[in-house]
């Protein structure tokens, strides 16, 4: 299946660099989009709401001026990522902001909107969304929308528990548009392998939160350095919805990651305030997906997306032989 016209030879890899609320600011998206990858971010990590304004502006800035100083290179969108949940105060707000900017591409997270897509369309922009289930999938595209990402087992942050395989060949069987896949890739073997499965696009978040651009402090991209793939526990516990923490900051906050009740939503899912089990420290779970465990250093965004092509291309290469 062709890539969405807006996508169309402006990509010099097959991936989406995934929103991360906090890893994400200017200088990853746009690190992201000129080393020819979409780089995506979360609007509500741009905080107070006007500052996704000048976001915008200075994300649209940089790749105009580097584009003009590099004609040769190819130079790929970006996309703002809407959560789309009642829970979502910003919403109405964040999506004037988006269409004020004709952003090229949106990824709703938690519930499609054919509104969302149609006001998109309506500038020439596309819209993704994300899934971890099938259904939830048929849902999306009965709201219009472009092209889905199937979130797998091992991702970071909301993640699936899926296993990309089955997913994809499930998803294929009604939709032949624009798909990508997320979930613990890491090297440009595994992009290559998303294409082979049958997807258009590989979406990797946790080995852009370990770059040199990415927002996160010293303390959080050790702990990803430190941890491999069994130290990602997908709970449900502390907000209600299965995520991929990691266990070394788990423990940080004081629990016991090995507790089987962290494998349970918390009774605050269930009307009763845990919250006080240890108020102040719940920020400092840190979320991380399985691909921590082939990452074991912090590298500048271009050169993560260098490597990343040089095994793509390999990996191709070896398929064919
Ligand atoms: C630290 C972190 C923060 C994330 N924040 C968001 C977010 O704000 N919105 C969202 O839709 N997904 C979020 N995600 C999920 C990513 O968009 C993406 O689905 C995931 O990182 C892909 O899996 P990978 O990390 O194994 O590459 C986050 C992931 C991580 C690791």
């Amino acid at each position: 299946m062709p890539l969405p016209t807006l996508l169309q030879n402006r990509l010099d890899l097959p991936v989406i660099g995934a929103p991360m609320l906090l890893p994400c600011s200017p200088p990853l998206t746009i690190a992201q989009c000129t080393s020819g990858i979409v780089g995506a971010f979360p609007a509500l990590s741009a905080r107070p709401a006007e500052q996704l304004d000048e976001w915008l502006a200075e994300i649209s800035e940089a790749l105009s001026a580097f584009a003009a100083k590099n004609p040769g290179k190819k130079v790929a969108p970006f996309a703002v990522n809407q959560i789309v949940h009642k829970t979502n105060p910003r919403l109405d707000r964040d999506m004037e902001t988006v269409i004020k900017h004709k952003v090229p591409m949106v990824v709703t997270s938690l519930g499609a909107n054919a509104d969302v897509v149609k006001a998109v369309h309506a500038y020439g922009g596309i819209v993704f969304h994300d899934v971890a289930q099938a259904r939830h999938a048929e849902r999306a595209l009965e709201q219009g929308v472009d092209g889905l990402v199937l979130l797998c087992a091992g991702a970071g942050g909301h993640g699936g528990s899926l296993n990309p395989f089955a997913f994809v060949a499930e998803v294929r069987r009604f939709w032949k548009g624009p798909l990508a896949v997320a979930g613990g890739i890491t090297t440009g073997d595994a992009v290559a392998a998303v294409r082979a499965m049958g997807a258009d696009l590989a979406y990797i978040g946790t080995r852009f939160a370990a770059s040199v651009e990415s927002r996160i402090d010293d303390n959080y991209k050790s702990h990803i350095l430190r941890c491999t793939a069994k130290d990602i526990l997908f709970t449900p516990y502390f907000s209600g919805v299965h995520t991929s923490l990691m266990k070394t900051s788990i423990a940080a906050c004081g629990f016991d990651p090995d507790d089987p009740k962290l494998l349970l939503k918390s009774d605050a899912t269930y009307g009763i305030d845990t919250t006080k089990e240890n108020p102040k420290r719940w920020t400092e779970l840190l979320a991380a997906g399985q691909g921590v465990g082939n990452i074991d250093a912090i590298l500048p965004v271009a050169g993560i997306v260098a490597t990343l092509k040089r095994e793509y291309a390999a990996a191709l290469d070896g398929l064919r032989a």
